[in-house]
C-alpha cells in the first residue's frame, strides 16, 4: 500500500494538469466539434463493436508500453491483474480525461475522440467493470462507476 502512494500523488498532479489542458482546449478552437456528433459516434461505435475498436486502438497505441496482455512493461499494468488496477479512477469520465490528455505518454491527445472512448470501453470490459454491450461515451461515462 505504502509503495503505491507516490504514484497516487503523482496521478493527482497529472490529473490536475489534464484538467488544465481540458480547460485550455475548452476555451480554444480545438474544442469546436459539436456535442451531438460525438454522441452519434459513440452510440454507433458501441453498436458496431466499440470494444473491438478499442482493442485495435490498444494494440496499436498502448501495448508497446502497457503490454499486449495489459501486464505493464514500461508502464503500470492496466488489466489482467488479480485486482482492477483502475479502481482509483472514480468513473469512466475521469478515466477518459486522464487517458485522453496524458496518453499515449509520448503523444497525448493525438487520437480521434471516438478512439479514446473505444479504448476506455476496452479497458473497462477487460477489468470486468462493464459488459461489452454497454456504450461508453460522453452521455454515459459519469454513470459508469469503477470499482473492483
Ligand atoms: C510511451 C509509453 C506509453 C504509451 C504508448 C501509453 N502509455 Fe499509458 N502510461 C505510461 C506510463 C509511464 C504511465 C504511468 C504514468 C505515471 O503514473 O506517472 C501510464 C499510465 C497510464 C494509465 C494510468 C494507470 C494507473 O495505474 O493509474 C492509464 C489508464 C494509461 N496509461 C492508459 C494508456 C492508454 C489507453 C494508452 C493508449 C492510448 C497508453 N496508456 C499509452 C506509458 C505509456
Amino acid at each position: 500500500m505504502a509503495a503505491r502512494e507516490p504514484r497516487v500523488l503523482r496521478r493527482a498532479l497529472l490529473l490536475s494538469v489534464a484538467v488544465a489542458v481540458a480547460a485550455a482546449h475548452a476555451s480554444g478552437e480545438l474544442w469546436i466539434v459539436p456535442v451531438p456528433i460525438w454522441v452519434a459516434h459513440a452510440a454507433s461505435d458501441s453498436k458496431d463493436g466499440q470494444v473491438a475498436a478499442g482493442q485495435a486502438v490498444y494494440v496499436k497505441h498502448c501495448a508497446r508500453c502497457h503490454g499486449e496482455k495489459g501486464e505493464g512493461i514500461e508502464a503500470p499494468a492496466l488489466f489482467g491483474q488479480a485486482e482492477n488496477p483502475l479502481v482509483s479512477y472514480p468513473n469512466a469520465a475521469i478515466l477518459y480525461r486522464y487517458v485522453r490528455f496524458l496518453m499515449p505518454l509520448d503523444a497525448p491527445d493525438s487520437l480521434a475522440e471516438r478512439d479514446y472512448w473505444a479504448v476506455v470501453a476496452y479497458l473497462l470490459v477487460r477489468n470486468g467493470v462493464i459488459r461489452e454491450n454497454v456504450p461508453v461515451g460522453p452521455e454515459t461515462a459519469e454513470q459508469i462507476v469503477i470499482k473492483r
